[in-house]
């Protein structure tokens, strides 16, 4: 029913994107969300990463809570009677209305994403405003729960990213789970969906007023993933589904051959998202509201490829900053490494003589290593952690004077830190620029 990735001590998972699969998975009794953290390596990792990142206070978010959970339950039922009468009121919205303007591409729309975020945020608190921030949080929840990366998910740890981005999201909802997965990782699909709206309506597209049944069936997009773990009650079966295995159901390619509800919302299943009406009420509302609005004015036509490109252009921006930054931290790493483990002869290859032993030179080392991995939290994310590229970009220039004033080998040290120095300039500030530009 779907392929099969065992090696023993490692990894245990079954994953499938076939469509009749996920039907019988998501209503088979012996898989649930219980992610107990026990297993192959692999699986504790994955497990692991899922229950840290989507929860907040330790409590999982509803969308990974087992299915046991009664709160889980009783909030999916209430949660899908008021949605399902805010999807009937759904025209009136004032939210619809600003997503239309966004869809549109008119001049003062706001951004799409907030636009999103805030449609969304406001089932839950009537006051919700969308913010850069809230959105960063966003981001990061999604990011972190995809991110295979180990040194990305210890760096989110140790600095309590995660921590925050999930208090933040869980204040602005009153402490509402279900608006902290709805705001923080089901608002994603929403985006994708009304970014491929957009483009429907972006020049010299016509969009086609009757054409509202397929655009919504456009529009709708499954979540990556699903996850189940088998119970430790699961026998082996014909299916070779043993105790503590992973399922992955791919939504989201099983999307390309079957778009019905099942799949997209995993409806009829325990698990059920609560929004499977709601959800393509507000595509057909932001639509037809979309249809009645003026095109942009002439000047403006092209405006979202404008705003598109200028984003493509502030991610390789991003990417070149990132690989200039990789490369110095991964040199400054080696260099940290070799004075550790060679402090006399990395001494005497500068034309010193280790007079007070050792231990002080290995400071330098360590000290070096210290500064990557300060340095480093500025590559993950160059634009919503700017403190350690500026300091990281000042105290390059800072060491390179150093070293020019002690002369001799030092020199050598001197041209590393001042090239590299100059390079993270140029490149940081093109990112910044290219940030700006992209956002109108
Ligand atoms: C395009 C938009 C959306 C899609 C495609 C979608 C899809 C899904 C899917 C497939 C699940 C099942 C996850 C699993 O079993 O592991 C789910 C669960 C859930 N969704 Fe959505 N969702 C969307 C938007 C929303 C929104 C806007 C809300 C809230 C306003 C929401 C609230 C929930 C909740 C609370 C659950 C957990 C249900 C439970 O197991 O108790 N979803 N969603």
């Amino acid at each position: 029913m779907g392929r099969l990735l065992r090696v023993p001590f490692l990894v245990d998972l079954i994953r499938t994107a076939d469509p009749s699969g996920i039907r019988a998975f998501a209503n088979d009794d012996r898989l649930d969300r219980n992610f107990s953290g026990r297993g192959p390596l692999l699986n504790r990792i994955l497990t692991r990463k899922v229950r840290s990142v989507l929860a907040v206070k330790g409590v999982p978010l509803p969308s990974v809570a087992p299915r046991g959970d009664e709160e889980r339950a009783r909030t999916q039922a209430e949660l899908q009677v008021q949605l399902d009468a805010a999807a009937a009121r759904i025209v009136d919205d004032d939210s619809v209305t600003d997503l239309a303007r966004v869809v549109r591409g008119l001049e003062d729309a706001p951004i799409l994403e907030h636009a999103v975020q805030q449609t969304v945020g406001r089932l839950f608190a009537k006051d919700y405003r969308a913010t850069e921030q809230s959105w960063a949080a966003a981001q990061l929840l999604d990011k972190a729960v995809h991110s295979m990366n180990p040194l990305a998910a210890i760096f989110w740890r140790i600095t309590g990213r995660i921590a925050h981005a999930q208090d933040l999201l869980a204040e602005m909802v009153h402490h509402d789970r279900a608006g902290v997965h709805a705001t923080g990782i089901a608002v994603h699909n929403l985006v994708r969906g009304f970014k491929i709206m957009r483009n429907l309506f972006a020049h010299p597209n016509a969009p086609d007023p009757a054409a509202g049944d397929s655009v919504v069936a456009r529009c709708l997009q499954a979540p990556e993933s699903a996850l189940r773990e088998a119970s430790a009650e699961a026998s082996v079966g014909v299916d070779e589904i043993r105790p503590g295995t992973l399922v992955v159901l791919d939504l989201k390619s099983a999307q390309q051959h079957d778009a019905g509800p099942e799949i997209v919302f995993l409806s009829g299943s325990w698990s059920q998202c609560p929004a499977a009406a709601w959800v393509p009420a507000l595509i057909r509302a932001v639509w037809e509201r979309a249809l009645q609005l003026p095109p942009p004015c002439p000047e403006r036509v092209g405006g979202p490829f404008r705003v598109e490109s200028t984003r493509v252009e502030a991610a390789r921006r991003r990417a070149t900053y990132r690989s200039i930054l990789g490369c110095n931290l991964a040199l400054q790493f080696a260099l940290g490494i070799l004075i550790l483990a060679a402090p006399v002869w990395f001494c005497r290859s500068l034309g010193l003589v280790p007079a007070s032993g050792e231990d002080l030179v290995r400071i330098w080392g360590v000290t070096l290593l210290l500064l990557v991995a300060l340095y480093a939290a500025g590559w993950f994310d160059p634009i919503y952690t700017r403190w350690p590229n500026m300091v990281g970009i000042v105290g390059r220039y800072a060491t390179a004077f150093l070293y020019l004033f002690l002369r001799g080998r030092f020199l050598w040290l001197a041209l590393f830190d001042g090239v590299f120095a100059a390079a993270l300039t140029w490149a940081y500030s093109q990112v910044i620029r290219a940030e700006l530009m992209s956002r109108p």
